[in-house]
């Protein structure tokens, strides 16, 4: 890899080829979790926290630093696992990859709500389940993530 590992996230958030057939992708996803991130603390430290990605990738800094590590595959797991549940997002100023991880859209329907919000800001869900690809049931599960303001993610 020429980067860390967190910056592979297109790796992560396009892929619906996860895991062997028993498992479900969500499930490895968790355990890629405990595996990686279990090792010298539980999971507990952090599984209940929501965070910017910005924030989240200071985290995976920090605990590379103090030996985090895993194979490709798991730690593209890891990534996805946080993008898709605990990672805040703001529709009117996040990028393209951050928004098709966390509302769990693909690529193009993440670029026509980047195209669709520098015409006119996203106020509210309704607006943003207009977008064609936009999948509702999605956005209800992750609507305490989901933010429309004008100003960057926080904390
Ligand atoms: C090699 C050991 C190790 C691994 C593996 C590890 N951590 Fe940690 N982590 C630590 C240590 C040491 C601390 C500091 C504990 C303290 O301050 O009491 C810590 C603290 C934390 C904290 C609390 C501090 C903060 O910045 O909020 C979070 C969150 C965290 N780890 C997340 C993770 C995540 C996510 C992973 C997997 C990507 C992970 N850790 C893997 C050693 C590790």
């Amino acid at each position: 890899m020429t980067g860390p590992w967190w910056c592979f996230i297109s790796l992560a958030a396009g892929s619906a080829t996860f895991g062997a057939a028993t498992v479900s992708a969500a499930e490895s996803e968790l355990q890629a979790v405990q595996v990686v991130c279990g090792r010298c603390h539980a999971p507990a430290v952090f599984l209940k926290q929501t965070r910017s990605w910005e924030r989240w990738n200071d985290v995976f800094a920090d605990m590379t630093k103090r030996g985090a590590n895993g194979s490709e595959e798991q730690l593209a797991r890891v990534t996805t696992y946080f993008l898709e549940n605990l990672t805040l997002v703001n529709i009117n100023t996040s990028p393209a990859e951050e928004l098709a991880g966390v509302l769990g859209v693909r690529d193009d329907v993440a670029e026509a709500i980047i195209t669709r919000r520098q015409s006119k800001l996203f106020a509210n869900l309704a607006q943003l389940s207009e977008v064609p690809g936009v999948d509702p049931s999605k956005l209800e599960q992750r609507k305490s993530r989901i933010l429309f303001g004008p100003e960057p993610t926080s904390p």
